[in-house]
């Protein structure tokens, strides 16, 4: 395939580090993005051609970060492909988090994947192989408690992907949308990894989202990916059938509340 230059948000994290050497693997060239210049430049030293990459630092929290990060990005040359993947979750029934957590959680997993594509789409839209991949998750389709504000989050860039992809349907732009179940990094707390266990929730390794991004890169359809079974049979069935979500998931409530009271007890220390 046509190797491309792809701008990746979340670069340092589990699913980010992953989805850089398999694009890296398959020849492609990346923009790595994150906070901690340490890390990124770690990363791309264990890349394939670390010369082929570069490294930029952002706060995608901050509005202004990403409108002189996207200047930055304009004079570094033409991009083919942005992958929103930078996130944050904070586990917790509603009355235990924070504003500040709350605030943020909504800046990185929505407002910054918008700012983001806003401000990139005239770079991107001069490619002949022009890609969007926006990193969701189960919980964007599939109402969790716990994880209220992070759900609002995922629906939010769920429904924002949806949007683009139809208002972007005449040009030359794939917008995917790219939902993973529970996977084994440093976002899930131990009180998480405990209570998936408990539950029977299964995790994926990142080199399985990696795996499922390096696919849609050649998918000139836009497109809609679920990961894992059965979560993408729940996810249908809740769009579908929500009560039946609700009923089985109100009796593993006992166990969540019991995993969010020994995290907000953490969190506290
Ligand atoms: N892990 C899961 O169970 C799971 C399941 C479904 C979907 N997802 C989604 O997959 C994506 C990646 O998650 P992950 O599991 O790989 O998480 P992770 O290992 O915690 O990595 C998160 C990444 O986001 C970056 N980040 C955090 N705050 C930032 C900020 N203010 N500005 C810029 N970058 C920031 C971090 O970079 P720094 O080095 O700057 O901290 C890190 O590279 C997220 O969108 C997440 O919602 C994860």
């Amino acid at each position: 395939m046509t190797p491309l230059k792809i701008v990746l948000t979340g670069a340092t994290g589990g699913i980010g580090s992953a989805m850089a050497l398999a694009f890296a693997q398959a020849g492609h060239s990346l923009v790595l993005l994150g906070r901690n210049s340490d890390g990124l430049e770690a990363l791309r030293n264990s890349l394939d051609q670390p010369e082929r990459h570069q490294i930029m630092r952002a706060d995608l929290s901050s509005a202004e970060a990403i409108i002189s990060l996207a200047a930055d990005l304009v004079d570094a040359g033409g991009i083919d492909v942005l992958v929103n993947n930078a996130g944050v979750s904070d586990f917790g029934l509603l009355t235990d988090l924070h504003d500040d957590e709350l605030e943020q959680m909504l800046r990185l997993n929505l407002l910054a994947p918008m700012r983001l594509c806003r401000g990139l789409l005239p770079l991107l839209c001069a490619s002949a192989n022009a890609c969007i991949i926006n990193i969701g998750s189960s919980f964007g389709s599939i109402g969790y408690a716990g994880f209220s504000i992070y759900c609002a989050s995922k629906f939010g860039l769920r429904g924002f992907t949806e949007a683009l992809q139809r208002e972007l349907a005449d040009q030359e732009i794939a917008v995917h949308y790219l939902a993973p179940r529970a996977v084994r990094t440093k976002m899930n707390p131990p009180a998480v990894v405990a209570m998936n266990a408990e539950l029977g929730n299964s995790e994926d390794e990142p080199a399985t989202v990696a795996l499922a991004a390096l696919g849609l890169l050649i998918e000139r359809q836009s497109c809609s990916r679920y990961l894992g079974w059965p979560e993408k049979l729940f996810v249908r069935l809740n769009g579908v059938f929500p009560r039946v979500v609700a009923n089985a998931l109100k009796n593993q409530l006992p166990i969540i509340k019991r995993y969010a009271k020994q995290q907000r007890e953490t969190r506290s220390l």
